[in-house]
């Protein structure tokens, strides 16, 4: 990673933001060759999931919107991390991130202290205190570093905590420091004694600073959304950064369906800036404070509806043909996912069907960007590990450097992209939070009801009624009302109504970025015809992503025919792809360079360009990142060539 990162500083892909005034944890610029990708990679998904699409549209919302958005997607109250503080150096930590730790736990029962106040009086702190000391470090540290946390008690003016408070001070006026004047900092230093030591072993404890050692804090809290201030008047109305770009998609649903003639199921995409006051942002740029998202929200029928119109739900087994005996679970881990080009949606596929279909549709997308399936992992979650109202949910994993790795010493991945069935959750909430109806009208439902026997319709309003009553309880609908509602919405299907379940794969822009790069990276070694070897960097990116499409060399600068040439070919082909024009140095270091940049071709104009030898005028040398090689194409012919190898 390391390497990475400083090539990507080194060439302009990612620098760190505000780096003239020491850097902003947590935020990364990207700079000319980082942009060029991003654009690219975005450009790929929207032509992807939109353009290439009949049953996905686009959105593009605002960052700020309504705080009542938050409060009914549960971010409000809930989008937290469990955080714990290191108590010496206040450094904060994600509780799920602390490695386990091993080693020797010195614990004291508290501490006593002398001030230069009054030399003679020692007061005791009646706090708990431990430190683990990691093998080959020295006992010592357990002791200074305890010594620095009763200093900072002491210099905190909080010397018992209150529910430890020892007898001996029962009575004591502990509000005026208990006849102990207040040290500041910038006072002598303190003499800190420590009191009651005891040795212990502990062995993969997660409790204790991975820097200083200190027993950490309780977890506590910590929402991750950055609050703003809208307008002038005071006080001035709290609002948020989004957190995710799905929201929007949600709130504007009924719109988009309004206007945009679609018909369940279909899909909205949205890429976009998301902010998370992360409490470690980390490994780069794949754990940010800022960063972009790239989400769809495709709605579906849910599978009463589909039953009702289709008579069954296609089993994952039927939908793409695996067969159903003897043949793997639908949509449990493991299951091997059918090939994009064989799926063909269909009217009686369930949310299983659909979510599989994403998840297949989402790797075949990172393998024609050139990340090898071998790179990739689809990850189940399982089911303590999903949030309460997902179905099912499968994270697509990229095997980073710095991912951890297994037992067998395989790099185990971090998350890319979440694929998630979140049923009609989100569009329930916002019923509920906006009171406006999110449902939507199926006149094929509607006709399909009418023929169904009585059995069916009963059998279909329970599930559907159950559901959507155990939705509302969850949600802490007050019963009677739940009841009510569940009622109505069950009603509502025999007139063709219901609220659409969605699938959700949600990507994002900076480590897909960061993936590709890694994946890119690549050292050759060459030995030159002195027999001197020199090891260089090459960026194997995909053409497709690859932020420079084309060199544009003139063999020598100084040869105005040449350059007059060269440049004649890159505004031919300028319009259509990136083109990087190069006429500084050898050709050779030039070749160095794009490989460096990622580029994949470079084009080459030399005097047989110019006709020095008739059969070769107005031909290119076409040279190869990946293996050096080099041909001659027909200027007349390097649009038609080049277009579909970028695209
Ligand atoms: N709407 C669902 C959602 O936001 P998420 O798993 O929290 O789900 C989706 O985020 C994707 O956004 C992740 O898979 C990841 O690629 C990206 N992402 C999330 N937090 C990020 C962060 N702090 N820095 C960079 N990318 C992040």
């Amino acid at each position: 990673m390391e390497k990475i990162v400083s090539l990507c500083k080194r060439r302009g892909f990612i620098f760190q933001s505000s780096e003239i005034y020491g850097g902003i944890n947590g935020f990364w610029d990207y700079g000319p060759l980082g942009a060029e990708l991003k654009r690219n990679i975005k450009d790929l998904w929207w032509s992807d999931m939109i353009r290439q699409r009949d049953d996905v549209v686009g959105l593009e919302a605002t960052i700020i919107m309504s705080p009542q958005i938050w409060k009914a997607s549960g971010h409000v109250d809930t989008f937290a991390d469990l955080m714990v503080e290191c108590p010496v150096t206040n450094k904060r930590y994600r509780a799920d991130q602390i490695e386990p730790q091993s080693g020797k736990v010195y614990s004291f029962t508290g501490a006593q202290w002398k001030t230069h106040h009054a030399p003679e009086s020692w007061g005791p702190i009646g706090q708990p205190f431990s430190v683990l000391v990691r093998k080959g470090e020295h006992s010592e540290k357990a002791k200074k570093v305890a010594k620095e946390y009763y200093l900072r008690r002491f210099a905190a003016g909080v010397r018992y905590p209150d529910e430890s408070l020892p007898p001996a001070l029962a009575g004591v006026d502990l509000a005026s420091g208990g006849g102990v004047p207040v040290w500041k900092p910038g006072d002598p230093p303190l003499e800190i004694e420590l009191l009651g030591e005891s040795i212990s072993d502990v062995a993969d404890s997660t409790l204790f600073s991975p820097d200083s050692g200190a027993r950490l804090n309780k977890p506590r809290p910590f929402n991750l959304m950055f609050k703003t201030f809208i307008g002038a008047s005071e006080p001035a109305e709290e609002a948020y950064l989004r957190p995710e770009t799905a929201q929007a998609i949600f709130a504007q649903f009924k719109n988009v369906l309004e206007t945009s003639r679609q018909k369940i199921p279909f899909g909205i995409a949205q890429v976009g800036k998301a902010f998370r006051n992360e409490v470690t942002p980390r490994n780069f740029t794949f754990r940010s404070r800022e960063f972009e998202q790239m989400e769809l929200e495709f709605f579906i029928k849910p599978d009463e509806v589909v039953e009702a119109i289709c008579g069954k739900v296609a089993s994952v087994a039927e939908a793409f043909g695996v067969p159903p005996s003897g043949g793997p679970e639908p949509a449990k881990a493991g299951t091997p996912n059918p090939q994009p080009s064989t799926l063909n949606p269909q009217p009686n596929w369930g949310w299983e069907a659909w979510h599989k279909y994403w998840v297949a549709e989402r790797i075949a997308f990172y393998e024609g960007i050139g990340l090898p399936r071998t790179t990739l992992v689809e990850y189940w979650q399982k089911p303590e590990e999903l949030a309460h109202y997902a179905r099912a949910t499968v994270d697509i994993l990229y095997k980073f450097p710095f991912s951890k790795r297994d037992e067998k010493g395989e790099l185990t991945g971090e998350e890319l992209e979440g694929v998630a069935a979140r049923g009609d959750f989100d569009l329930s909430q916002h019923e509920r939070f906006s009171g406006k109806p999110m449902g939507v009208f199926d006149e094929e439902l509607r006709a399909a009801w009418g023929k169904l026997d009585e059995a069916k319709k009963a059998g279909l309003s329970k599930r559907y009624h159950d559901a959507r009553l155990k939705y509302l309880t969850k949600m802490g609908v007050e019963q009677a009302k739940a009841e009510k509602e569940a009622k109505e919405d069950a009603d509502g299907l025999a007139k063709g109504q219901y609220i659409p379940h969605v699938i959700e794969p949600s990507a994002g822009v900076d480590r897909l970025i960061l993936a590709l790069i890694c994946n890119a990276y690549s050292e050759v070694t060459e030995t030159d015809d002195k027999g001197k070897t020199e090891t260089r960097v090459m960026l194997k990116f995909h053409p497709r992503v690859a932020p420079i499409k084309v060199a544009v060399l003139p063999l020598l600068k100084n040869k105005p025919e040449l350059v007059r040439k060269a440049q004649e070919v890159r505004d031919l082909l300028r319009p259509w792809m990136n083109v990087f024009y190069d006429d500084g140095g050898s050709i050779g270091r030039r070749y160095a360079r794009q490989d460096e940049a990622g580029t994949p071709f470079c084009v080459t104009i030399d005097f047989d360009t110019l006709g020095e030898k008739p059969e070769l005028k107005d031909t290119v040398t076409m040279r190869y990142r990946d293996d050096g090689k080099q041909e001659r194409l027909a200027i007349g012919e390097l649009l038609n060539w080049l277009l579909p190898n970028i695209r």
